[in-house]
């Protein structure tokens, strides 16, 4: 299968195929995602909250984010791979922005970047745009904004928010991004920002009328255990890796582990027969 480039993003929202997004931050994770045939995966700036733990998504790095990028993309063939740009890494200028971007897809392989903001941003987009990196946006609750929006709260309330959402979404389609990333609104101005734009947008928190829809990983998996109330857990992998390491625990103290199967013998110590290494992993 070929790596799924943004003409096939708009393909699918031109066909009413909805667009599945996940975050991933690591190899095993992206590998995972990229198996289950997910077309797009982010690697988002979320890393400081649900991987860092920091208390918001303020302080990541683009050093972070870099490390992380390149985590997912060796571990990807067929998905996309974009890369949050961190607070403060656009910002302050279109030229830090236009450089920022271009160390995501440089040094972390990135095939794509994601920065939050609307009008005020498009002049960003659209230098980015220029060097030839796609640029997905994203509006409504834009967590690097938190202590401005007073909290992670719903956004678009009003008529007069929700107007303006449409024009910022707009604006960052006029400015060239290929999709836009919708975060915590109600489902009617998730649906009314979708049909005032050509290009697919990709919700989370924002109701069932948007192009597709995004999850943070560990919140769909069950890791997360206050989980906004928008996310459904398609498995609680937390409980399974709490049973499975309970059990590990319990195996080395009662002396099963290793067991007969698991016991180097005699033959993997001898030299292979070229007199190289043998392999101990399959
Ligand atoms: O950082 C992130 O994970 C995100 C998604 C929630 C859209 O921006």
């Amino acid at each position: 299968m070929s790596r799924v480039r943004v003409q096939k993003v708009q393909e699918m929202k031109t066909a009413g195929v909805p667009i599945a997004m996940v975050t991933a931050y690591d190899a095993p994770f992206a590998r995972a995602a990229d198996e289950a045939g997910i077309p797009l995966i982010l690697v988002g700036d979320s890393v400081g909250m649900v991987v860092l733990g920091y208390e918001t998504t303020l302080p990541v790095t683009m050093e972070d984010m870099i490390h992380h990028t390149r985590a997912v993309a060796a571990a990807t063939s067929h998905a996309m791979v974009i890369a949050d740009m961190p607070f403060l890494s656009y910002q302050v200028s279109v030229e830090q922005a236009v450089e920022n971007a271009g160390r995501l897809v440089k040094e972390g392989g990135a095939h794509a970047v994601k920065l939050e903001g609307g009008q005020e941003m498009a002049s960003r987009v659209e230098a980015i745009v220029n060097t030839g990196i796609p640029v997905m946006g994203h509006v409504g609750l834009t967590p690097q904004a938190v202590h401005r929006l007073g909290g992670y709260r719903i956004q678009g309330r009003d008529e007069a928010a929700a107007r303006k959402l449409v024009e910022d979404a707009k604006a960052l389609e006029a400015a060239g991004a290929f999709s836009i990333v919708i975060e915590s609104v109600p489902e009617e101005v998730g649906k009314m920002v979708t049909e005032a734009v050509d290009v697919p947008t990709i919700g989370i928190g924002a109701g069932r009328y948007t192009s597709g829809q995004v999850l943070v990983i560990y919140d769909l998996l069950g890791f997360n255990p206050k989980p906004p109330r928008f996310v459904r857990v398609f498995d609680d992998l937390r409980a399974r890796l709490f049973d499975a390491l309970v059990a590990y625990r319990k195996a080395v103290e009662n002396k099963e582990f290793p067991g007969e199967a698991e016991v180097t013998h005699a033959e993997w110590a001898r030299p292979a027969p070229d007199g190289g290494d043998r392999e101990v992993r399959p």
